[in-house]
């Protein structure tokens, strides 16, 4: 398939321009379009991800294992797995895990989460799971259970583990992913939501109240794209002498602070960090001042005043404070030097929103430096070597 520009400067942003529709037919591939809390009482579920029974039967546990952008989808998944479904998960490094795997527990959903499907240290992380827990027929709950959440389902993956979800993302040819990480929490909302609605988790009411955002996220990607991208790329020009970036989030937004600065790193060669905001005070905030800008997700819900207090911190280093957070929220518009407004979204569902910003962001300032984007110096797009 030949894969063209469209207009736009570079593949990475238009793969974020597309990401709207992306999500669109994940919602259409994972989810029944029209699920209300009525059809629980004639037990059909909210999902269809033709996924067999037995994967999750007295499921106790969920791994997943992952590298780079993908290790960033799982953690967010975990959340969401956890939160929602009550399965405890814990998510690995491939390149950890397949020489320091945890102790054999049962009945064990393993999940390994690759765009390309051929990343080496994730496909031997799930070969090492599969040869260890296989003979076990004595132990059935032992035994290897086994999913991949893939872009590329004819992949080595795809010949390694039975069950797949397919993440519909189309070929992504920036070598920093972008549309595939959207694609790759979509199939976690879908696969949290399947498992909470299998173990009864939460009331069909709270389910369809989810559905229902879900279905609203293509029109609120829309307007952050519409709404912020010259802003921001007005925002990059002042960032030209900048050497390091901190990314803060908390919660389902932790993971999104590290994306965020992964897509720095990975593109403008500007070191980043991303932290967990709480953490701050023990070692990071020893890095700044004035000439370290601090970006913090700031969503309304669990953690909202939490992170606000933490971003104030940073304020009393002088650092500057850029803020991604709804326009209309007087606290958060206090707080910060710079707002990236997003629009008022459940927090759960967030992540989806608010990485868009710092896509946006890593890609101007990178593009604005005169870099290849697309092809960043050192990076390939799927390492098939250890
Ligand atoms: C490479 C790419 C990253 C990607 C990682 C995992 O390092 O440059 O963008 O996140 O591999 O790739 P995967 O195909 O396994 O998701």
């Amino acid at each position: 398939v030949m894969v063209e520009k469209q207009g736009f400067k570079h593949f990475m942003l238009k793969e974020i321009y597309e990401q709207p529709g992306v999500v669109r037919a994940c919602l259409e591939a994972y989810f029944d379009g029209d699920w209300t809390a009525a059809d629980a009482a004639i037990d059909k579920p909210p999902t269809h991800l033709g996924l067999p029974p037995d994967l999750f039967a007295n499921l106790q546990q969920i791994e997943i294992v992952a590298c780079g952008t993908s290790w960033h989808a799982g953690l967010v998944g975990k959340y969401l797995l956890e939160q929602l479904a009550g399965v405890t998960t814990t998510v690995h490094y491939a390149s950890e895990c397949r020489y320091a795997p945890p102790p054999i527990a049962p009945n064990t959903l393993i999940i390994g989460v690759t765009q390309s499907g051929e990343t080496a240290d994730t496909l031997a992380a799930l070969e090492m799971e599969k040869k260890r827990r296989s003979g076990f027929d004595q132990n059935p709950e032992l035994l290897p259970r086994l999913l991949g959440i893939t872009n590329r389902p004819e992949s080595s993956l795809g010949n390694l583990v039975a069950s797949i979800i397919d993440t519909h993302a189309g070929i992504e040819i920036g070598v920093a992913a972008t549309k595939t990480f959207v694609a790759q929490v979509m199939a976690f909302y879908a696969l949290a939501i399947d498992l909470t609605y299998r173990r009864q988790a939460k009331s069909p009411e709270q389910l369809e109240q989810m559905l229902v955002g879900l279905r609203q996220l293509p029109a609120h990607m829309e307007l952050v794209l519409e709404s912020q991208e010259r802003y921001i790329e007005e925002l990059a020009h002042d960032f030209a002498e900048t050497q390091d970036f901190i990314f803060l989030g908390r919660g389902i937004n932790f993971p999104i602070a590290l994306e965020g600065a992964l897509k720095l790193k990975e593109i403008s060669y500007i070191h980043a960090e991303g932290y967990p905001a709480g953490e701050m005070k023990h070692g990071p905030i020893a890095l700044l001042d004035a000439k370290v800008p601090v970006v913090t997700i700031a969503m309304p819900g669990s953690v909202f005043e939490k992170v606000l207090s933490n971003a104030q911190e940073a304020r009393a280093r002088d650092a500057r404070l850029i803020g991604v957070t709804p326009m209309d929220e007087q606290d958060a518009a206090d707080t910060f030097d710079t707002l990236i407004p997003v629009p008022h979204i459940d927090e759960m569902l967030s992540p989806i929103l608010t990485v868009i910003p710092l896509q946006l962001l890593a890609y101007h300032i990178a593009a604005r430096r005169g870099l290849d984007v697309d092809q960043p110096r050192n990076l390939a797009k799927s390492v098939t070597v250890e």
